[in-house]
């Protein structure tokens, strides 16, 4: 287990100290209220355990990209409200990171109290990851707390910079996240199986490379797929493909070859001329038997069982995109059914099963599995570097800490 210092490493009177909280409050939003508050809910067991000793809370968060300049539509107070709904518990907004307004507020906000510090990514040494504005941030806290998985890829002054300046803590969130992740890939139980799917092989080539050094089984699907197909020299019609990258692909199966790590790509797949939902010219057929006309909209049923005897063989399976174009029906069938193949699996015990990125997220909730996975990450990009393999740069802060 990696070694960082957690929440119970606090004394369990917090009353008098300030504790500094990076978040992740980067919430989709429509019409002025968040349209998924999954982040919120994850952080809140850190917040309410912090406030319930004593501490008085100031959140540290980013809010899109205003590039190191206030912007009036991206304030971390348009998510307030819907924080302060998740927490039932009214905030106080600073729309300041450090500084006199920041200790100014201080001295009115009482032990349990948070206060919601304005967007990070308004000044320009937080991207730069500027010592002085990680220092002026640390100055208003005596400890730091990082609940942020989802934005530790990010070396800045809030989720790498200010770890130098005070103890630093992995709150709950991070906390099950890194235990989750260890699990998946740190030190899983073997066998392991790998499901990567998406659009494009371009944005996943690293995971995909790295994987096959890691995992006994990678199940390849989505529009990644057809470009694997491609590779090996079937005709995909006019499926989403990079042709480009068929020679990358090919070099990517050769070295599972050698790793012992094998590839799963369908055999049978579901195509139509159209990409609509249950379109008219919709039919099943063998990989070999693509129109030119026809597109590969998901694997077939043969293969997605063949699958699901796969994951009957493992111990784990990390899991990021969809197998097929699942937010259109029939399209979703294969994620669907191997989602569910992979959620009883692990309600028996037989299987660990984490997934992680926003289209996989959707998926398996779709599949109303999301209780039933071991364990699913809120975050996008940090988790796609995860599974490259990365070091990122917000956790290797909290082991650099406790070092
Ligand atoms: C996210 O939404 O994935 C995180 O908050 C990171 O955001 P970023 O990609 O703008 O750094």
């Amino acid at each position: 287990m990696p070694d960082f210092k957690t929440l119970d490493d606090l004394p369990d009177d917090l009353t008098g100290k300030v504790a500094l909280v990076r978040v992740d409050l980067n919430l989709p939003m429509q019409d002025g209220s968040a349209t998924d508050v999954t982040r919120v809910e994850a952080v809140k067991p850190t917040l309410l355990e912090l406030t319930d000793k004593g501490a008085k809370v100031l959140l540290l968060a980013h809010y899109g990209r205003p590039g190191g300049m206030r912007s009036s539509v991206l304030s971390t107070s348009f998510v307030q409200g819907d924080v302060e709904r998740v927490l039932g518990k009214e905030l106080m907004f600073i729309p300041e990171i450090a500084g006199p307004l920041v200790d100014q507020a201080l001295g009115i906000l009482r032990p349990g109290d948070i206060g919601l510090l304005d967007n990070t990514r308004f000044w320009p040494g937080e991207e730069e990851n500027d010592p002085n504005l990680a220092q002026a941030m640390a100055r208003s806290g005596d400890f730091y707390v990082n609940d942020a998985f989802s934005a530790a890829h990010r070396a800045h002054a809030s989720t790498e910079g200010i770890a130098q300046f005070l103890p630093a803590y992995a709150g709950r969130a991070m906390e099950a996240e890194l235990t989750a992740l260890d699990q998946a890939l740190g030190n899983p139980e073997t066998p392991v199986a790998a499901v990567v799917g998406g659009a494009k092989v371009s944005t996943k080539l690293a995971v995909l490379e790295h994987l096959v050094g890691k995992v006994q089984h990678l199940i390849i699907g989505g529009g990644m797929a057809n470009t694997f197909l491609a590779a090996r020299g079937v005709n995909v019609g006019k499926s989403l493909a990079e042709h480009d990258l068929t020679d990358t692909a090919s070099k990517i199966i050769d070295e599972a070859d050698h790793a012992g790590c094998t590839v799963h790509l369908p055999y049978d797949v579901v195509v139509a001329k159209e990409f609509a939902a249950n379109p008219e010219s919709l039919r099943t057929c063998n990989v070999h038997e693509v129109a030119e006309d026809e597109m590969i909209l998901d694997i077939g049923p043969q293969a997605a069982e063949a699958l699901a005897d796969v994951l009957k063989t493992c111990r784990t399976v990390v899991w990021n995109g969809p197998l097929g174009a699942f937010e259109t029906e029939p399209f979703d069938r294969a994620t669907v059914a191997l989602a569910r193949t992979a959620a009883a699996l692990t309600q028996e015990g037989s299987l660990t099963s984490v997934a992680g990125g926003g289209d996989t997220v959707a998926a398996l909730a779709q599949a109303d599995v999301t209780e039933d996975f071991t364990y699913i990450s809120a975050a996008g990009g940090a988790f796609l570097e995860w599974m490259e393999g990365k070091d990122l740069p917000g956790v290797k802060a909290l082991h650099a800490a406790n070092g």
